[in-house]
């Protein structure tokens, strides 16, 4: 052993404490300790140091999880539509746990589809553009009523193909979307018109019935 010698291995052991850089504080790194040996500062874990919740506990109180996976919850807020905890079933559009909610093809929770005019539950009426009047309505006039109500007739009302229309609406027997409202339907309905001559028949009643309801349109 020579002096150099043992300058040596202490030059070495200096070197390699200052060379690392790291300066040992004892204490524990992590901030879940239950022994409130956590240190912030610490940059050296010394195992013995720490200790943590044991067994089925989740915090340093005694705490066990629930069955909602909550430390200490006592077990509710995460049940499913059928109440059971973390089921995972959920209700569905219609409020039916688990359901299929709307079927294909149908359109609310009742069960309707949709019409031809894209109406829910709709009969497929409120887009059709109804009765026809120059091919349904007019030659009921010609066949039953134009032969009195034509351009002379003392109650006003022509019949005639060509003047009907107007007439009926200058005449106001037509309440537009409400037959029962309607002189035109009532006198007809009633038997009342034609004034001489068999009655109109049911579907020709209907008809008219129709037209008016729909909208009396041209
Ligand atoms: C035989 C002739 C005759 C025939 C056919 C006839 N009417 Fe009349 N109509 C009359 C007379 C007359 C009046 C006026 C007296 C009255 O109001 O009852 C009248 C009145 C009416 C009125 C009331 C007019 C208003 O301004 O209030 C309506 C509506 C009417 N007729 C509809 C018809 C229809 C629809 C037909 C065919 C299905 C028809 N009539 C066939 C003779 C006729």
């Amino acid at each position: 052993m020579n002096k150099i010698f043992l300058l040596s291995i202490l030059f070495l052991f200096f070197y390699s404490c200052e060379d690392d850089g790291l300066i040992p504080i004892y204490g524990c790194t992590d901030p879940t300790a239950c022994d409130g040996t956590y240190d912030p500062n610490a940059n050296i874990h010394v195992n013995d140091s720490c200790t943590f919740p044991s067994g089925d506990e989740c915090d340093c109180d005694g705490s066990i999880l629930d069955a909602c996976g909550v430390c200490g919850g006592d077990g509710t807020g995460c049940e499913d539509c059928n109440g059971t905890p973390n089921g995972g079933l959920i209700f569905d559009e219609c409020g039916v746990c688990d359901g299929e909610g709307i079927a294909d093809g149908t359109c609310d929770c009742d069960g309707n589809v949709l019409d031809d005019c894209d109406v829910c539950g709709g009969d497929g009426s409120s887009c059709s553009s109804g009765v026809d009047y120059e091919s349904e309505i007019q030659p009921i006039f010609n066949i039953h009523c134009d032969h009195c109500h034509d351009g002379d007739h003392n109650s006003g009302l022509d019949l005639r193909t060509g003047h009907s229309f107007s007439s009926l609406f200058q005449n106001n027997v037509i309440v537009e979307g409400d037959a029962e409202a309607s002189n035109l339907y009532t006198r007809v309905e009633s038997g009342n018109m034609p004034l001489t001559g068999s009655d109109l028949s049911e579907s020709q009643v209907n008809t008219i019935a129709n037209w008016i309801n729909k909208g009396a349109n041209p």
